[in-house]
């Protein structure tokens, strides 16, 4: 694993993305940011960190021979990588939210964008970005959100848990084979935020309806027991589940 610190860039997956296009970089490639000036979240959002305190960094995974109708699997490669890094640290109530959020409790410590290169039905490469609250203390206007010092009441050093999160994400994705994978897609799925308990959504039209968190299908669509007893599965742009 190759490790490159820098102390500010817009977007530590743009970087990646660019170093990539200009550069032969081998597997996990990680870059680090001190400071992201304009770090990006899921579905166009920002992505707030105050300098320092936290982890933002994008690994490099190349080579890993997933099908683009596979692709889910990387969600559940690293949600499960970071939330077992966690689970070690004793951070409490853990969760995953559909699709790669990391929750304890109510709150969210950590989100994940993937962004993958396709070549045919192929993933050639993808840049998994992370955002870990670790240091941060306050979160102005951002309910719902924690770090772990304040979950844990203890600083944490970033390059060791960047370590531990990357060592956890290849032992996992070095797990092949249909077995291993139906072993990873239940663990995710035990993992779930909210799941087997009733719940509240928004449809895409901002529809409100009721009902309860399955499980996840094979192209990563979450699966939803309606109020009729019928499961539906959505895409992400199709449900929001409320608080
Ligand atoms: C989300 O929950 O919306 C995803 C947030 C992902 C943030 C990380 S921080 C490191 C990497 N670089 C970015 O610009 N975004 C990701």
């Amino acid at each position: 694993m190759q490790l490159i610190k820098l102390s500010a860039t817009d977007s530590t997956n743009a970087y990646l993305k660019d170093l990539m296009f200009n550069n032969n970089l081998g597997d996990f490639t990680v870059v680090m940011a001190h400071t992201q000036l304009k770090g990006r979240g899921q579905m166009g959002t920002n992505w707030l960190a105050e300098p320092g305190k936290n982890l933002t960094f994008s690994v490099l995974v190349k080579s890993q021979n997933i099908q683009v109708s596979d692709q889910f699997l990387l969600n559940i490669y690293v949600s499960l990588a970071i939330y077992e890094t966690l689970f070690q640290l004793h951070v409490p109530d853990l969760k995953i939210k559909w699709p790669n959020d990391i929750m304890s409790g109510h709150c969210k410590i950590c989100g994940i964008l993937i962004e993958n290169m396709l070549s045919g039905q192929h993933i050639q490469a993808s840049i998994i970005g992370i955002g870990l609250n670790v240091n941060q203390l306050t979160f102005n206007n951002l309910p719902n959100v924690s770090s772990l010092k304040l979950l844990l009441g203890t600083s944490f050093n970033l390059e060791e848990l960047l370590l531990n999160i990357v060592a956890n994400l290849k032992r996992l994705i070095g797990k092949s084979g249909e077995e291993e994978h139906k072993r990873l897609f239940e663990q995710y799925e035990a993992r779930l935020f909210r799941k087997d308990k009733p719940s509240t959504f928004t449809d895409h039209n901002n529809e409100m309806f009721m009902g309860f968190i399955k499980g996840v299908s094979s192209g990563g669509q979450l699966r939803i027991l309606m109020e009729d007893n019928i499961q539906k599965a959505f895409n992400l742009k199709e449900v929001k589940l409320l608080y």
